[in-house]
């Protein structure tokens, strides 16, 4: 383990759920830092909605131990309450009252007094954006302003760890880039914040550490950047306008893939600039001359296609066809 125990706000081993005869998290391993974002990424069904309601303290786990915030999640599970908050995958904002209605309920869960309720209540509209709308009854409210609000709503007790459950599904691009820039200042005051999502982009801009659940299981576990050395996918894209100098060097490239239609070659590459610098020597000695040259890095919709694309989970996701090797 790369920290001590009390510098890890989640440190859970093997936890396991099954409901029914389906086994939706067949011991699974977190480690999430204190004051760091970590991703939660799986495909539909995976277990990141229950994973988080086992972390959060809503559903029980059938095995396995985890400590939040120092506290252990069974025993002290009160504690562990105190030091959370939880932004489900499905908006808690009450529709029929309005958006300061709903904050001053959360105040009122948490043992504010009038006073501190009313001020935070205040403050975190505020924060939010969401002053001017206070007043008007939240089912009149956009999606983006429901999730601003949902998280608002998550804040009101300051806790230290928070759990995302999707907080930008569905919002356009520019709320989703409010979203971020909300997460980015939690963190900066400390905050750890456990986030899942359907957005590649998404955990690839926030989150420090970024796990992958497939089958039960973390199939893959790192940084963006570790995760994309996982896959293949690097390759440097010539494509020509005239056949002839496409047959050309389709003839001189041997380990080139082509692509016929579109008279495209794909070299392998990891994009660095010796390679470049190699690939670009070689096609002045050979004469060649393409009309567009792009460079492709894998990004983490290939980490993530290959690595839950198939039903096999102990096929090696390193050795899984590529899309560059067509
Ligand atoms: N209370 C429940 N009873 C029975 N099955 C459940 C229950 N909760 C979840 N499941 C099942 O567990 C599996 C994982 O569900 P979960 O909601 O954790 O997935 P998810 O990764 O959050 O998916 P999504 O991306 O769609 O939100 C699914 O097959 C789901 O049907
Ligand atoms: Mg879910």
């Amino acid at each position: 383990m790369p920290t001590t125990d009390h510098e890890l706000a989640i440190a859970a081993t093997g936890l396991r759920k099954s409901f029914g005869d389906r086994t939706v998290l067949d011991g699974i391993d977190i480690q999430v830092p204190a004051g760091t974002i970590f991703s939660l990424l799986g495909p539909n069904g995976a277990g990141k909605t229950t994973a988080v309601k086992i972390l959060s303290t809503l559903i029980s786990a059938d095995g396995g131990q985890a400590r939040i915030a120092g506290h252990d999640l069974t025993a002290q599970a009160q504690a562990v309450r105190a030091a959370i908050g939880v932004t489900g995958q499905f908006s808690a904002v009450d529709g029929l009252i309005t958006g300061e209605e709903n904050m001053l309920l959360m105040a009122d869960l948490h043992h504010l007094s009038k006073r501190e309720g009313r001020q935070v209540t205040a403050e975190l509209l505020e924060r939010f954006d969401l002053t001017e709308a206070a007043k008007k009854p939240a089912s009149t409210y956009s999606g983006g302003m429901k999730r601003r609000l949902d998280i608002a709503m998550t804040l009101v007790g300051s806790p230290r760890i928070i759990f995302l459950d999707e907080p930008t599904t569905g919002l356009d691009p520019r709320s989703r880039h409010t979203m971020w820039q909300i997460i980015r200042e939690l963190v900066s005051d400390g905050v750890t914040v456990f986030l899942t999502t359907q957005y590649l982009d998404e955990a690839d801009e926030l989150a420090d550490r970024i796990a992958v659940l497939n089958n039960g299981k973390i199939v893959a576990q790192g940084s963006a950047e570790e995760l994309k050395r996982l896959v293949p996918g690097g390759h440097v894209r010539l494509r020509f306008s005239d056949p002839t100098a496409y047959e050309r060097a389709a003839t001189a490239l041997r380990e080139a893939s082509r692509d016929d239609e579109s008279l495209a070659l794909q070299i392998p590459s990891d994009g660095s600039q010796r390679e470049l610098r190699a690939i670009l020597d070689w096609l002045d000695a050979a004469g060649i001359e393409a009309d567009e040259l792009t460079v492709h890095t894998p990004d983490l919709d290939d980490v993530f296609f290959a690595l839950t694309g198939t039903s096999d989970p102990t096929t090696d996701p390193t050795t899984t066809d590529k899309e560059t090797v067509r």
